[in-house]
């Protein structure tokens, strides 16, 4: 039998140390900053942090989470030291109405760091999943806060597979990693690009709009233009044409009627196994 001693990367730390002097950021990653080797779940603790009032740019990270949450109620898989497994903190001056548009422009500010600093071709798949050449790079997970005065809180849950034991094995053939792709950068060099892009994009967004952001959007995006397949409360194909100032997926469907989508999956034709 022959041993294999997998040893810590020393060069990958995520500790506050090895990252806050490359901020180039006005409050983004400046908050509180909570970095643990495992955590239940990092939303959920950011979660609290909020509830006591931690600031905007406030962030918990971990190597390892042993409740990682999934959209629609799944677990997410996060072993340790192969992702970025990151929630940010964010108080937003934007209406509720408004609030999913943050997911957009998570994926777009996660889309921007992983292409800058590894040159990737990674796109969009609406609402939020980061995908490369068709399988999951990234998931984004969503937990808003409301109080009188509107929003009160987002955590932005950034899951981003960065090694390849980031996925379990049986979800190879629609999951995928960087280092799939190329040899894997230090973590904290995404992290400080995300950072970066997520302050520019949500400052935009609340001072210009979406539709300031929409060309950007739709750019990076692999749904807008794409034939796709909605499920769940309703069940049609047709072609998604747009995205709304809500942030709702605009399809027209088979008899040329353009409907609003809201949540529900969204499979888009070549993307995640779907033909
Ligand atoms: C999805 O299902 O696509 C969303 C996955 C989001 C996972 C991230 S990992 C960091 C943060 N903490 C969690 O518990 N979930 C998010």
């Amino acid at each position: 039998m022959k041993w294999c001693i997998i040893m810590p990367d020393h060069n990958d730390s995520l500790s506050a140390a090895t990252w806050q002097p490359l901020l180039a950021t006005r409050y983004m990653g400046r908050g509180d900053a909570l970095v643990l080797a495992e955590a239940t779940s990092t939303n959920t603790l950011l979660k609290e942090m909020a509830l006591r009032g931690a600031v905007a740019g406030s962030l918990c990270l971990c190597e390892t989470q042993t409740a990682g949450k999934g959209r629609l109620g799944r677990s997410w898989h996060s072993p340790a030291g192969q992702g970025l497994w990151l929630s940010v903190l964010l108080r937003p001056r934007l209406k509720p109405e408004q609030a999913p548009l943050v997911t957009l422009c998570a994926a777009m500010a996660m889309e921007q760091a992983v292409r800058e600093v590894t040159g990737l071709d990674t796109r969009i798949k609406w609402p939020n999943d980061l995908v490369l050449q068709g399988k999951k790079l990234c998931g984004i997970l969503l937990e808003i806060g409301f109080g009188a005065e509107g929003i009160d809180y987002i955590i932005v849950g950034t899951g981003l597979n960065v090694r390849r034991g980031a996925y379990p094995a049986e979800l190879a053939h629609q999951a995928t990693s960087i280092e799939d792709h190329r040899t894997p950068p230090p973590r904290r060099k995404l992290l400080v690009h995300y950072l970066a892009a997520l302050e520019d994009i949500i400052t935009r967004l609340e001072n210009e709009g979406f539709p300031a952001l929409a060309k950007a959007y739709r750019a990076r995006s692999c749904t807008l233009g794409s034939q796709v397949h909605v499920s769940g409360s309703v069940d049609f194909t047709g072609v998604a044409e747009a995205i709304d100032e809500t942030g709702a997926l605009l399809v027209r469907d088979e008899t040329g009627e353009l409907r609003r989508v809201l949540a529900g999956d969204v499979s888009v034709r070549g993307v995640m196994g779907y033909v």
